[in-house]
This record gives C-alpha cells, sequence and structure tokens, in this order.
C-alpha cells in the first residue's frame, strides 16, 4: 500500500494513486492524485520548469535549488521562502519572525492507523490500513512537523494530519496549522459546498473557481450547518455520474476552514484544518500540537462514486467498530408530538401505540428534569421533574423496558440556563467575559468544557442516570452557537475553541467508552454538528429538525453526498409540518425517511386508523429490508430537482429507489425508471411499494374518480375517506438489469384527463418506492 522508492513515496488504495516526491532542497513536491498509475508513469508527473519567470523569488542561488517555489505543486509549504501561494502553516517562531522552513528530515511506514492523543482519527485492523509518517524538520530551529498519511486501501480513502513537534527551548505561537496542503494542476474546477443554516441544512451549491481563494469555513464553535466541513472539488462538467472529483472532508466539530487559492501559475492550492480565525496556540518546549484529521477521496466516476468511497470509510473506519453493519432500533421520540407538555400517562400511552406498531426504541426528548416546562430554565441540572414523571425516570425506564422497548433520553449536557440550580450553585462554569453581559442564544450559556471540573460534572451526572435507568440510547443535543468566548482555565483565549472540543471530545470518550453499547444519537438543532468528529463517537445524528419529507429531500440528498444514509436518522412527522404548513401524503412521508434511521415523532391520536393502519405496513416493510436501507449504497441522480427527484440505494442482491414528485406538472413527461449499477446480464423483479391514495386527495373532483358524487364539504365524505381508499398504480415487472439501468418506461402520470387503476396519482409531494430484487435465473445469450 505505501512504497517508498528512493525519493518517491507512492500510496496506494485499491483504485487509487496518491505520490509526492523529495526534491533537491528536501521540500515535497505534490505529484499525483488519482486513479491507481504505474511506478513508471510518476517519473512523468514532476512539474517542468526549464526557464524562470519575473517576479519570482529562488529558494537558494545554489545550483539545483534555485528553485521558484512559487511555481512548484508541494506537498505541504512553510511560510516566507518564495511561496506566494497561501499559507498553510505560520508560526511565530524563536526568533519572532513569522518565517519557516520545512524540509524532509527522515521518515517511517507503519501498519494500522496512528492513534491520535487528543482527537479521533478512525480506526482499521492492521492489515486494512497503513501509515506513513514524515518528518520534516525547520532549517534554522528544532521544530518539526509530521506529515501523516494512513491509506485506507478499500474504501480508497486517505487521511491526513499534521503534528507539530516543539523540540526547541522556547515557546512557539502557531497561527496557522492546517491538517492537509496539496496543489494540483488546473484551472477548470468548480467547487460544491453544503450550506445552510437551522432548518435547511446541507443543501449543495456548485461555484466556478477563479483566481484568488475561495474558503468554507465555521465560526460558530462547531462544525454548523451554515457550512459542513465537507467540499468536493470537481472537474467542470463533472455530475452525478461522471468526470473527476476530490472530496475532503475533517474529522472534527469545531471551527473549520478550507481553503482553495489559484495562483496565477494555473496552480489550484488546497488545504484543510481548524480555521486560523481566533486561532493561537501556543506551544511549549517539548510539547507537541496535533492536528484534526482530514480525509481525502477521488474518483472519476462522478459525485456518485465519490460518495461510495466516503460511506465505505465512515461506515467501516470512522463510527465506533460496535456499531459497525449493525442495524439501528426504529424510535419514537416525544419532542414533536408532547414538546414540554407530558406526564407518565402520556408517555407510556405514546410508548404502547408505538410498540403495537413496531417500534424498537422509546425517546423522551427535552424537558424530563429540574423546572424544565419551557426553553428558559432547567438546563445544566439532573435532578427528574417528579410532578411530570411521577415514578421518576427508573420507574418510566423499567415500564418502557417491561414493554419490550429500548429506553432513550435527550441530553444537553453542554449548556446551562441562568434560572438552573448549577447556574445558582457555579456560575463561574459558564462560558462569559467578566464586565460584559453574556449574549444567550435559546435563553441560554454554554457550559465552559475547557474546565476539567465542568467535564466531571457532566460526566458524574449522566453516568449516574445511566446506571440507575440502563439507557439504551442518548440523544446528544447542542442548541446555540458560541459567543463571549473564554476560559478562565486557559492562558491563551486563542486555543479557547479548540480546547472546548477537546473537552467534548474527552467528555464522550469517558461516558462512552464506559458505556460501549448505547446507541449514541448527536444533535446540534438538527444539523449543525453534521460531522466526522460526532461520527467517532455516536453511529447517528438528528440529520435537521425539518420534518417535512419535500425539504428533507433537499437535505438528506445534501449531507449524502459525504455521509452514508446510516448516519442519518429521520423522522415521519404530522402534516400539515410545523414549520412549512406544507401538506404532504404520510407515504412521502415514510418514503422519504426511510433512506436512512428510521424513526417516528408524533402523537398517533392525531392520526386516522387508516393511517395508523399504514404506519404499522411501514414498520413492517422497513424491518424487512432496513439492513439495505442503513448500509446499501446510496445514489444520486443529475435531474431537474425542483420537479422530481430519485434516491437509489443499493444492497446485495435487493435496491430500492425513492421516486418523488416534488410540483406536479400538466402534461407531465413520461418517466424511465432508472437503476445504476445492476449486473446487466441477470434479470430483477420490481414491485412497487403497496399504496393507496386516499379520497381526500380529490376533493371536489372525487366525482371523476368514483361512480357516486359526494360533497367534500359534508358529513358523507369524510366517512366514506375514512374507509374507501384508492389504489394507485402499483407496479410490478421482472426485466433484466441492462433493461434497468437503461431506463424502464414507467406508468404514465395522472394528466387531467381521466383515472384508472393504470394511472400514478403523484399530484405536489407524491411519492413511490421501487423494491428491485436480483433473481437467480441469469439470462443465457444464445
Ligand atoms: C433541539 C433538537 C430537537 C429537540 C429540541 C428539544 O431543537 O434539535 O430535536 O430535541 O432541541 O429542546
Amino acid at each position: 500500500m505505501i512504497k517508498v522508492n528512493d525519493r518517491y513515496f507512492i500510496l496506494e488504495t485499491k483504485d487509487l494513486t496518491y505520490a509526492f516526491y523529495k526534491m533537491e532542497t528536501n521540500h515535497l513536491e505534490h505529484l499525483y492524485f488519482g486513479n491507481k498509475l504505474s511506478e513508471n508513469d510518476l517519473n512523468e508527473t514532476h512539474v517542468k520548469l526549464t526557464a524562470k519567470a519575473g517576479s519570482m523569488v529562488d529558494y537558494l542561488e545554489e545550483k539545483g535549488k534555485d528553485i521558484p517555489l512559487d511555481m512548484m505543486p508541494l506537498e505541504y509549504s512553510s511560510y516566507g521562502k518564495g511561496d506566494f501561494k497561501l499559507a498553510p502553516i505560520i508560526i511565530k517562531m524563536p526568533d519572532n519572525t513569522f518565517v519557516s522552513d520545512f524540509v524532509y528530515d527522515h521518515h517511517e511506514v507503519i501498519k494500522g492507523v496512528l492513534n491520535a492523543e487528543t482527537l479521533p482519527v478512525g480506526h482499521a485492523d492492521s492489515n486494512e490500513a497503513e501509515t506513513l509518517v514524515v518528518s520534516l524538520k525547520d532549517m534554522k530551529f528544532d521544530i518539526y512537523i509530521e506529515l501523516i498519511y494512513t491509506v485506507f486501501y478499500d474504501a480508497n480513502v486517505i487521511l491526513r494530519r499534521t503534528v507539530l513537534k516543539n523540540k526547541s527551548k522556547d515557546i512557539i505561537s502557531i497561527r496557522k496549522i492546517m491538517s492537509m496542503m496539496f496543489d494540483v494542476y488546473g484551472s477548470d474546477y468548480e467547487l460544491m459546498t453544503f450550506d445552510g443554516g437551522w432548518i435547511k441544512e446541507a443543501h449543495a451549491h456548485s461555484v466556478k473557481l477563479s483566481k484568488g481563494t475561495y474558503v468554507n469555513a465555521s465560526n460558530t464553535g462547531n462544525s454548523s450547518s451554515k457550512h459542513n466541513p465537507g467540499i468536493i472539488l470537481y472537474e467542470k462538467g463533472a455530475h452525478e455520474d461522471f468526470g473527476s472529483c476530490y472530496g475532503i472532508n475533517l474529522i472534527y466539530s469545531g471551527n473549520h476552514y478550507t481553503a482553495i487559492d489559484q495562483s496565477n501559475t494555473g496552480i489550484l492550492r488546497l488545504m484543510q484544518g481548524i480555521n486560523p480565525e481566533m486561532f493561537e496556540y501556543e506551544l511549549k518546549s517539548d510539547t507537541v500540537f496535533e492536528t484534526p484529521a482530514s480525509i481525502l477521496s477521488y474518483s472519476s466516476h462522478g459525485f456518485n462514486g465519490l460518495s461510495k468511497n466516503m460511506h465505505q470509510m465512515i461506515n467501516h473506519h470512522i463510527i465506533p467498530r460496535q456499531f459497525e453493519n449493525n442495524v439501528r432500533p426504529i424510535a419514537i421520540n416525544s419532542w414533536e408530538g408532547f414538546y414540554f407538555d407530558f406526564n407518565e400517562r402520556k408517555l407510556l400511552n405514546l410508548a404502547k401505540k408505538a410498540k403495537a406498531l413496531g417500534v424498537e426504541l422509546f425517546v423522551l426528548d427535552d424537558g424530563w428534569f429540574s423546572s424544565r416546562n419551557d426553553d428558559t430554565q432547567g438546563l445544566g441540572d439532573y435532578d427528574v421533574n417528579f410532578k411530570k414523571l411521577k415514578s421518576g425516570l427508573v420507574g418510566l425506564s423499567n415500564k418502557i423496558h417491561r414493554m419490550g422497548m429500548k429506553f432513550g433520553l435527550w441530553f444537553e449536557p453542554e449548556m446551562v440556563n441562568m434560572q438552573s440550580k448549577l447556574y445558582e450553585k457555579h456560575p463561574e462554569y459558564a462560558v462569559k467575559i467578566e464586565g460584559r453581559i453574556p449574549a444567550q442564544g435559546r435563553h441560554q450559556l454554554v457550559l465552559d468544557l475547557c474546565q476539567e471540573v465542568v467535564r466531571d460534572y457532566i460526566v458524574k451526572e449522566i453516568s449516574q442516570i445511566i446506571d440507575e435507568t440502563k439507557l439504551d440510547y442518548i440523544k446528544w443535543d447542542m442548541n446555540r452557537h458560541m459567543s463571549d468566548f473564554y476560559s478562565a482555565s486557559l492562558e491563551n483565549q486563542g486555543a479557547f475553541f479548540h480546547q472546548y472540543i477537546l473537552g467534548l471530545y474527552d467528555i464522550l470518550d469517558r461516558i462512552f467508552n464506559k458505556y460501549p453499547n448505547i446507541l449514541l444519537e448527536t444533535c446540534s438543532s438538527g444539523g449543525n454538528r453534521f460531522d466526522l468528529g460526532m461520527l467517532s463517537f455516536g453511529p447517528q445524528i438528528w440529520t435537521s429538525d425539518n420534518t417535512d419529507p419535500i425539504e428533507r429531500l433537499f437535505i438528506q440528498k445534501g449531507v449524502s453526498y459525504l455521509y452514508p444514509p446510516s448516519t442519518m436518522s429521520n423522522h415521519v412527522s404530522l402534516s400539515p409540518h410545523a414549520q412549512t404548513l406544507r401538506k404532504t401524503p404520510l407515504d412521502t412521508r415514510f418514503n422519504v425517511a426511510m433512506f436512512g434511521v428510521l424513526g417516528y415523532e408524533l402523537n398517533f391520536k392525531m392520526l386516522t386508523t387508516f393511517e395508523i393502519k399504514e404506519i404499522k405496513k411501514q414498520i413492517e416493510y422497513y424491518k424487512l429490508h432496513r439492513q439495505t436501507l442503513q448500509f446499501g449504497q446510496f445514489y444520486r441522480y443529475n435531474e431537474n430537482q425542483y420537479v422530481r427527484m430519485n434516491f437509489l440505494v443499493k444492497g446485495v442482491k435487493k435496491s430500492f429507489i425513492g421516486n418523488y414528485s416534488i410540483l406536479a406538472q400538466s402534461s407531465p413527461y413520461l418517466e424511465l425508471l432508472k437503476a445504476k449499477d445492476l449486473e446487466p446480464q441477470t434479470n430483477y423483479s420490481v414491485q412497487s411499494r403497496p399504496q393507496k391514495i386516499t379520497l381526500d386527495r380529490f376533493g371536489h373532483l372525487i366525482a371523476h374518480a368514483l361512480p357516486i358524487a359526494l360533497n367534500p364539504n359534508k358529513f358523507l365524505f369524510r366517512l366514506v375517506n375514512k374507509y374507501k381508499q384508492l389504489d394507485n398504480a402499483n407496479e410490478s415487472f421482472t426485466v433484466s438489469g441492462a433493461l434497468l439501468n437503461h431506463g424502464y418506461k414507467m406508468k404514465q402520470q395522472f394528466m387531467g384527463t381521466g383515472y384508472n387503476e393504470h394511472i400514478r396519482l403523484l399530484g405536489d409531494f407524491g411519492s413511490q418506492i421501487y423494491e428491485i430484487n436480483q433473481l437467480h435465473d441469469d439470462i443465457t445469450t444464445n
């Protein structure tokens, strides 16, 4: 996997090669990152510089070393020796200058993953990964940077991180240190980022890069839903199934930074790491600083190809090992059904109904502790509210367990309300600055996780509840961005954001190492921390507070570029939706939520008998297929996503296509049902998920669909609506993989001129699921 030949460093995954070269000056030239190359070819990947350009600064006057670093594609650069491209590292050195010059010193190759002291870096068996450590030394001082590369062979991923070692006798101050950097040729690249905000997370956006620097970063103290840390850099023209693209993501939950800098020579420099804004880290003599790790992948088969690599990496090497391929339970969560207004009786009723429908996990969300009857008070306290829970948490948990369900609980451990017992006793635990009134978000302050005493408090309180209530699941929430950054425990406040994240990881480590079988679902007002750092501790994330299925199509699609369905927690909720007031069919709510980890978040009392029965069927269907739905390979389509969207998830012998109509069109196109990467010479049976359509979808038009005329505003209509539903274009056929890959001609959609049982009635927000099963009878060609 890793070869070091003379001056060449060659890193190989199953399909990719990544290579760099030790130059005459002992700087590292970046050679190549792409589909697998022969070693012979690598000789031909060097930059060809035979003449000087004006305005260049040579590294040394000496022959052979008179190289303008500015014109070199480099593997990692220093600062102040003639490379004017964006710098990956800026340090105030012992001589008070900012100039550094790191060159090759030595290297070693080790089996498996090299663990970091402070940060998650993925995991693998020793035969699945190999690590190269290249140590660079500053030309003047005993200061080293280690460039660490781990090759995850099967996943086609290379993990990179940097460790700075101060072996000088002085303190140095780090202003910027990137986890990775490399330079590629090319001015025709575009960048895809995943941006949004609360209830509109991870919408994919593309921007054409031009001269100068483009930055994708967060400064909120978390990875944020404003800009996810993952990005895709692609050659113009690339799309879901075609073209060259790089994907990069950071295993970190704090302020991140990715910069793409295009220089006048046509070199595109890519770097990723901790956001240097407000970052200043003093490194004492004989101490080290570890950056978070970046993961890098490449595909020449478009974004779906890239997703495949990233998904494999996350499912096998990022999430905790015990959850690998371990199917996740279907949850009922109390939040959208009750918000703060519940008692034990209401909760048990909800649990009983859910259990009867096949739900496996009962999650009590916010509101179970202290004086928490709204969001102005109680955070920070862990005493149970006996007014709401008359048998306490232990009593409730026992009752839920006795029903045969798992029991889960919501916590927001990193926060405190000023109206709380904790704040009264320990105002110094909160993040704030003396002499300033702290800004609040959702009426709360952030607890200072840089302080050990605060971390100990959180670990103790949560562990006690886990022990008493035998929790099976924890939802770990974090509902505000940071402000008034200060910790009394830090000499240098420039380290605040990073130390906070290290504090968080310390807490998560201490709790979940002790209780490895608790399923941790992380959350930050939905997707404010949808990142690889959190996934290193808990395998799934509450994707968004927005459960409107149409909004969710865009959110889940955006997330899917870099994260697999097994990481997305998706709940079916009521219609009209609380945030959009949009009315959507129950089928569509399920048909979207099923592409990931399914749950329900509603009060069953608000549903009709027909809907309850439908939910039972949904749960049966999901259970039957959840291995594929959670761990299959997810594909997206190139399509006009404001009109329709399709998702595909492909398992070993089974695939599912979700076909969603967003805006109904008059006289709609005749449509193809298109699978991807099926075996062309094999037969597949295709079966739509049986769906019915309720009469109220037709309103006054019902006369066209039923032999009798009914007034939609009258009692009789409502009565018939309860008991009579129409079949909705259920399809069933068997064809070859070749035809399904090409596209199968679907039944016609409703066109306004009549209804029969073959017509697909989708309208706005309608949808259908197609289950594709591989048959054994291979087609014989003769
Ligand atoms: C956040 C979460 C929700 C819910 C509430 C409870 O908004 O994202 O899912 O847990 O907090 O206050």
